[in-house]
């Protein structure tokens, strides 16, 4: 049974023992439910099952063509669906549980509509323990994109996903907001060597990868997170301002001021998990022009740089 109602009631389930048991359940009949991760909410659907992962498609209105990343509670739960080799291996023992997607050749027999007709599955194992306490007690892979209406701002709280997905899922499990408020950080392989897709929450310097920019010339398969205007608060962002002009609002990171600081202090790891909570914001308040300081392009601020200039880039067809 898939039972995704039209619009329907969105139940807020507790993140105790009988709040994850139901929403367990819910999602081994095939509903979806919201779920937290250390980055940002995800859209949850059993990966197995067919309906239930094309109903993530039509309640996000997210292209067909953009795969999802499957959740994983353990190593052996990611081996069923994918295939390590010992570049991939090395990598996953280092880091996960982690903010870190890995994209792998599939092995199972998962729904094409989980990659998007790929032969390659984007595999992470959350840090979150909730997160994997859910996936295990659910007893399969969850495929889950960020929580959010395809196109905007992803959710690092319960209220933002009931913004924009209220009524369109069976359930959230309430988890209070995320830690780090970046997506993981996506890597592929070439060759066996591995390869930056998205900037994320793990730094690229953690990964020895650097020197690597995202979209360049060998940045291939190519993840779809790249569409421009992902990411994108309705008002039109203008980067590494000093100061406002009149009209807009101004959000400051450091010694640059604004109406609204990432971070005073100037700390990126507070101005990451802030970031996507003031876009949130700026929607909520209409503000229709936001100045935005710089921010230094070294540690997580080279993910958060990375969401800006797509927030800020020009609108396409599929936002
Ligand atoms: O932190 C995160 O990664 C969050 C939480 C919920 O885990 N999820 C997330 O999912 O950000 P989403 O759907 O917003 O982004 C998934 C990205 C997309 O850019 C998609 O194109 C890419 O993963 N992706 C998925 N499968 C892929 C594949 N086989 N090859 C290349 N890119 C892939
Ligand atoms: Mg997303």
């Amino acid at each position: 049974m898939t039972g995704q109602a039209e619009r329907g009631v969105t139940v807020r389930l507790t993140s105790d023992h009988a709040g994850v048991d139901a929403a367990a359940r819910l999602l081994r009949d095939g509903h979806l439910v919201a779920f937290p991760t250390e980055t940002v909410y995800g859209l949850g659907a059993d990966a197995t099952n067919p309906d239930a992962v094309r109903a993530i498609y039509a309640a996000k209105g997210r292209p067909s063509f953009n795969p999802l990343i499957v959740h994983v509670a353990d190593m052996d739960m990611a081996r069923d669906i994918a295939v390590f080799d010992p570049q991939s291996e090395a990598m996953a023992e280092v880091h996960w549980p982690a903010p870190l997607t890995l994209v792998l050749p599939l092995k199972a027999d998962l729904p094409p509509e989980v990659t998007a007709g790929l032969q390659t599955v984007a595999v992470r194992m959350p840090a979150l323990p909730l997160a994997r306490d859910l996936i295990q007690r659910v007893g399969r892979p969850l495929a889950a994109p960020s929580a959010n209406p395809s196109g905007r701002v992803s959710p690092t709280s319960p209220e933002h996903v009931l913004a924009g997905l209220n009524g369109r899922i069976s359930a959230i499990l309430d988890g209070g907001a995320t830690t780090l408020g970046l997506e993981s950080t996506i890597v592929g392989f070439a060759d066996g060597a591995p390869v930056l897709l998205r900037e994320g929450a793990v730094p690229a310097e953690a990964l020895g990868l650097e020197d690597q920019k995202v979209g360049q010339e060998n940045a291939r398969p190519s993840a779809p997170g790249q569409l421009s205007s992902h990411y994108a608060p309705r008002g039109r962002l203008r980067l590494n301002a000093t100061r406002p002009e009149p009209g807009e609002t101004m959000i400051g990171f450091g010694d640059v001021a604004g109406d609204i600081s990432l971070s005073e202090t100037g700390d990126m790891a507070e101005a990451a998990a802030r970031l996507y909570a003031i876009l949130h914001e700026m929607d909520a308040k209409g503000a229709e022009l936001i100045a935005v300081a710089p921010i230094p392009d070294i540690g997580v601020g080279r993910a958060i740089n990375d969401r800006l200039r797509r927030a800020a880039a020009p609108r396409t067809a599929s936002d």
